[in-house]
């Protein structure tokens, strides 16, 4: 036992001295080999991102890849925004075994399809392969393995999807982006959004979710009670669609920039977590929504190039704004009881006010008075 504990000791002596020499975390040959085999797939590096890729030298230090400090093996491989050209995406990937973060964004993958190789690397953390000129549909088994990842994003590319159970299996998952995948025929969409249990946010812009015909499901939907960031922007989406996230309550921050909505849904009022939300280039009109009132906490507000026609006074609640925009709006009049400036007057922490006075005689301004802010 005590010559356990000395051979231990002298071990733990002996790592601690290389780590500091830099010969541990130096590269492991295997991996070496399986990271120059990757680069000799892409045909074309017109950066010379890869320059430092060079077989002398330690692998641990080249451009882009990150190893683990005592053991050495590559966990981290980072190609994004490297404009590398490729027609695969070379197997050789998966003799990297402790992989748990790839970035192969911002690269130039020649329109193949996602290769099904991603899905058995089973200690992935983080994918990205956002806007790489993937294409075609995403394979249906592509998540069966993947229940380690917390953020996944497959957007820009020209991906399309009809049945979303991959997703079901990605237990972990915190971030998903699937922007521009198209999703009006993902008939499941709904059912296996509510039972990722670690959603923070989702980005689904340019989706053409207002193509969708899904059933919502009426299940339990405890889990996404908690995503905080939702971003439909550009799917032609009115109030029917959207029904589906009316249990996402903890909402901070949401893009509903150019849909088809016409009117807010009384419940929205529910959001009061609220501190993001764009809705501009819908087809809201009449006096813009009571139901802002509830979302003290909004610190963005963007209204524009909507057919609102009155300016209510309830904007003259929301103290924390430091965006409003109420341009390109046929905004003929303010409430009864109250003038422009009045709706300005408590916003201390307004930096940027959008606004077209055209149709607005001089009386609803006011008199521009700041009295109730605290000056520095
Ligand atoms: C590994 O080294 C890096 C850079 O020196 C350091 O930031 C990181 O905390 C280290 N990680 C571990 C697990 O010791
Ligand atoms: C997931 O793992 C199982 C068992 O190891 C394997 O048979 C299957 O092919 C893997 N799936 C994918 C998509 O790699
Ligand atoms: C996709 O969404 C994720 C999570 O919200 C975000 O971190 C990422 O930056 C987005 N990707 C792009 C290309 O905008
Ligand atoms: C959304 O509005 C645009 C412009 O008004 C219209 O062309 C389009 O058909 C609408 N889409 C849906 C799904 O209703
Ligand atoms: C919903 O699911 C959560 C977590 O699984 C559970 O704690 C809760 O009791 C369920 N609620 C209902 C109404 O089934
Ligand atoms: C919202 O939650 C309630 C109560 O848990 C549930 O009955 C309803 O189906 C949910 N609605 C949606 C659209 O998820
Ligand atoms: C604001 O919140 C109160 C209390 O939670 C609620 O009764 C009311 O309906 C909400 N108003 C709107 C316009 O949503
Ligand atoms: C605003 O209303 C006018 C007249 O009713 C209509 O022609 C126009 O398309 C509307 N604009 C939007 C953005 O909905």
């Amino acid at each position: 036992m005590g010559m356990c504990f000395i051979i231990g000791f002298a071990l733990f002596f002996l790592l601690s001295e290389i780590s500091q020499l830099g010969l541990c975390g130096g590269c492991i040959e295997s991996e070496k080999r399986a990271l120059l085999k990757f680069k000799a797939s892409f045909h074309d590096d017109p950066h010379n991102r890869l320059s430092s890729w060079n077989p002398k030298t330690n692998c641990c230090q080249w451009h882009g890849i990150a190893c683990h400090n005592i053991t050495g093996h590559v966990l981290k491989l980072d190609l994004s925004f490297f404009s590398l050209e490729a027609i695969r995406v070379d197997p050789s990937l998966l003799d990297l075994k402790h992989l748990i973060y790839l970035d192969l964004s911002q690269n130039n993958f020649n329109a193949i399809s996602i290769p099904i190789l991603f899905g058995s690397m089973e200690r992935l953390s983080y994918l990205s392969i956002s806007e790489s000129n993937f294409k075609g549909m995403i394979p249906a088994n592509l998540g069966g393995n993947l229940t380690n990842l917390q953020f996944l994003d497959l957007s820009w590319n020209h991906l399309h999807t009809n049945d979303m159970s991959w997703v079901s299996n990605l237990q972990s998952l915190q971030y998903l982006n699937l922007s521009d995948v198209y999703l009006g025929e993902a008939h499941n969409l709904f059912q296996v959004l509510h039972m990722l249990p670690s959603l923070l946010q989702l980005q689904l812009e340019g989706c053409g979710l207002g193509n969708l015909f899904a059933p919502f499901p009426s299940i339990n939907s405890t889990y996404n009670a908690r995503v905080q960031v939702l971003s439909l922007a550009g799917n032609e989406i009115d109030g029917q669609i959207f029904n589906a996230f009316q249990n996402w309550t903890s909402l901070e921050f949401l893009d509903l920039y150019s849909n088809n909505f016409s009117s807010m849904p009384l419940w929205f009022g529910e959001f009061k977590n609220l501190i993001f939300i764009d809705l501009s280039w819908n087809a809201l009109c009449g006096p813009i929504p009571a139901v802002l009132r509830n979302m003290t906490s909004l610190e963005y507000l963007d209204l524009s190039s909507n057919n609102f026609s009155l300016i209510p006074s309830l904007l003259g609640e929301l103290k924390r704004l430091r965006y409003l925009d109420i341009s390109k709006n046929r905004i003929i009049a303010t409430a009864m009881d109250i003038s422009v400036s009045q709706i300005l007057k408590n916003k201390c922490h307004l930096k940027i006010f959008y606004f077209d006075t055209s149709n607005l005689q001089g009386e609803a301004f006011g008199d521009f008075d700041f009295s109730g802010c605290i000056k520095y």
